[in-house]
């Protein structure tokens, strides 16, 4: 028998918990998570939250900071609406217990991150993400209406084919694999998207292992339109240490006064850009980019030497900590960093209130494109858009419980046909290590046309083998995501091969200038169906 909820969340990062913590005064909600519940890029987020909370701040500047950083891509309407009500969906996770920093006086201490023109970034300490997950977690707990559902996987979506029509297919819920190996049906009146980014496509990431763009090759399967691949945002700062998994280094560090230097000592970023080292992130990590082509040598250095350990003790407790388990004291010697794929500004087209062009699926997060990041995110905009956005969902979502009664027949449950235990598992591990080395190699902070088109290559065949093994061997959750980041890696290629210009985080060596007379639009792909 399937699941049956009124409303189906996939994902447990901050977009999921907002929306199901509203929605649960509505209906019954289920959230599904591919590991631990607290396993998320929102688990990790360091730098914090900006929102418009000083007095001497305007949301006109947060507005406008948005808008630059964007590139010319922003939707207006989405970065107005982000900004206005962010500072409200702050404030509510306050009242359920999020602690964050505050100066004696008692307001909240605010820092500055790149592409900021004032200090507006709400924090908690360096582990802001976890301090916001625990503060919505707890309070999901309290309402009997949520159901967890840690270790599931959702395959793909299911659609009610039952009219000729594409675009009227109604998403019914999910096929989701359990821990135990079975497929199961969950269903719902409304399924939201809200499964985060897709960091894992690339060899070096900030994210961790949950982040391979599940949700966006869903939707893109199913008929949604997916927009702005090409803007993979690229963090400056990871630490580089061989057995660091590629450990963020907050752009915060920067914004307390941290200097960015080559291995003999010399600053370079004001060389980039007028802010330095608080330009914004594109800017930054090409800059990193250069410099390292240039020299030859494998890092730059982040100094925070000069400010103290007193102070870096308090304030980022947490990257003090790991710098020293790796044998790197930052009070007395600069931190070697490198730059790492980080976050997915393009995504599942949603309207203002996250709805995609599938009826009855809607889509939050970083796994959105609601048009607030344009070509380039804003540091820290990304927990506001997933607290506004989780919440703006709700509301038009609940009118859909009145209106759409499932249908009376239920969807087939999985058919796993004739599949059999894989006994060729290095296809997966081989093709997964291929499929990040080449996007890092020729999809990354710099690009070609070259370079694209042998990723294209590459990729349709993986894509073949893949669907070949797929169809032949019992689904396990590694040959989902391999599925998943194949598709993904795809996508953005495609995004990327289009757009004949350079313009935010996306940069080609073949047409180095940003082109606004033919290129001031989004790059939307959607599948024949
Ligand atoms: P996530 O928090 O990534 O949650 C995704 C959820 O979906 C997880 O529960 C996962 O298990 C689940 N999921 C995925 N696929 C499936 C599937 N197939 N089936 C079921 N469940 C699935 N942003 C800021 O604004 N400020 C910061 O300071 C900041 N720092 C960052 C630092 C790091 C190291 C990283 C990685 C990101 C940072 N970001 C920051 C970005 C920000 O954390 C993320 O964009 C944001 O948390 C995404 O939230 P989300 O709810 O959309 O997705
Ligand atoms: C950071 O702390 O540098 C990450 C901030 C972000 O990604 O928004």
């Amino acid at each position: 028998m399937p699941h049956r909820f009124d409303f189906l969340v996939l994902g447990s990062g901050v977009a999921g918990l907002s929306f199901a913590l509203q929605a649960a005064r509505h209906g019954t909600v289920a959230v599904l998570a591919k590991r631990e519940r607290a396993e998320s890029n929102t688990a990790y987020a360091q730098g914090g939250i900006a929102s418009v909370l000083a007095p001497t701040d305007t949301f006109d500047a947060h507005i406008e900071d948005t808008l630059v950083a964007g590139a010319g891509l922003c939707h207006r309407d989405a970065v107005e609406v982000t900004v206005k009500e962010g500072p409200g969906r702050v404030r509510e996770l306050v009242e359920l217990g999020a602690e964050f920093n505050r100066r004696s006086t008692g307001e909240f201490d605010l820092t500055r991150e790149g592409g900021h023109s004032a200090r507006r970034i709400i924090h908690s300490g360096d582990i802001t993400g976890r301090e916001v997950q625990r503060a919505l977690l707890a309070a999901c707990d309290e309402q009997p209406n949520i159901t967890f559902f840690p270790h599931t996987a959702a395959i793909d979506l299911i659609l009610d084919r039952r009219t000729p029509n594409p675009a009227a297919h109604r998403c019914l819920g999910v096929y989701a694999l359990l821990e135990n190996g079975d497929i199961e049906r969950f269903l719902a009146k409304v399924t939201v998207l809200a499964t985060g980014g897709a960091g894992k496509v690339y060899l070096y990431t900030s994210n961790p292992d949950v982040a391979t763009g599940d949700g966006v090759a869903m939707a893109y399967r199913a008929g949604a339109r997916v927009a702005n691949m090409e803007f993979y945002q690229f963090h400056p700062t990871c630490l580089f240490h061989p057995e660091a998994k590629s450990f963020l280094i907050s752009e915060a560090l920067r914004g307390e006064g941290g200097k960015l230097r080559l291995k003999g000592g010399a600053t370079f970023m004001e060389r980039y850009h007028p802010l330095g080292a608080l330009a914004p992130r594109d800017v930054v990590a090409r800059a990193i980019d250069a410099e390292l082509k240039r020299t030859g040598d494998e890092c730059v250095y982040l100094d925070m030497t000069h400010l103290g350990r007193a102070f870096l003790m308090e304030r980022f407790p947490n990257i003090y900590a790991t710098c020293r388990a790796f044998n790197i004291d930052m009070a007395v010697q600069p931190i070697p960093v490198v730059p790492a794929a980080h976050y997915m500004c393009g995504g599942v087209v949603t309207d203002l209130d996250g709805r995609t062009t599938v009826p009855g699926l809607y889509a939050i997060g970083e796994v959105a494109c609601t048009g607030l990041h344009g070509a380039n995110r804003l540091a820290s905009n990304s927990l506001l858009e997933g607290l506004v956005f989780g919440y703006r969902a709700v509301k038009v979502a609940v009118e859909e419980l009145r209106t759409h009664a499932p249908p009376k027949e239920e969807p087939p449950a999985w058919d796993s046909g004739s599949a059999v235990e894989s006994d060729e598992s290095v296809v997966v591990t081989h093709n997964w290590d291929e499929i990040r080395r080449l996007m890092w190699n020729y999809v990354g902070i710099v690009r070609t046309d070259k370079r694209l088109m042998r990723a294209r290559r590459r990729l349709e065949l993986l894509r073949e083998e893949i669907r070949d093994y797929y169809w032949r061997f019992k689904v396990t959750r590694d040959v989902i995501e391999l599925r998943n980041i194949a598709e993904v890696a795809y996508l953005i290629v495609d995004c990327a091969s289009r757009r004949k210009e350079s313009r935010g985080l996306h940069f080609t060596l073949d047409y180095p200038h940003t082109d606004d007379h033919h290129w001031l639009r989004d790059t939307v792909l959607s599948r024949e169906l």
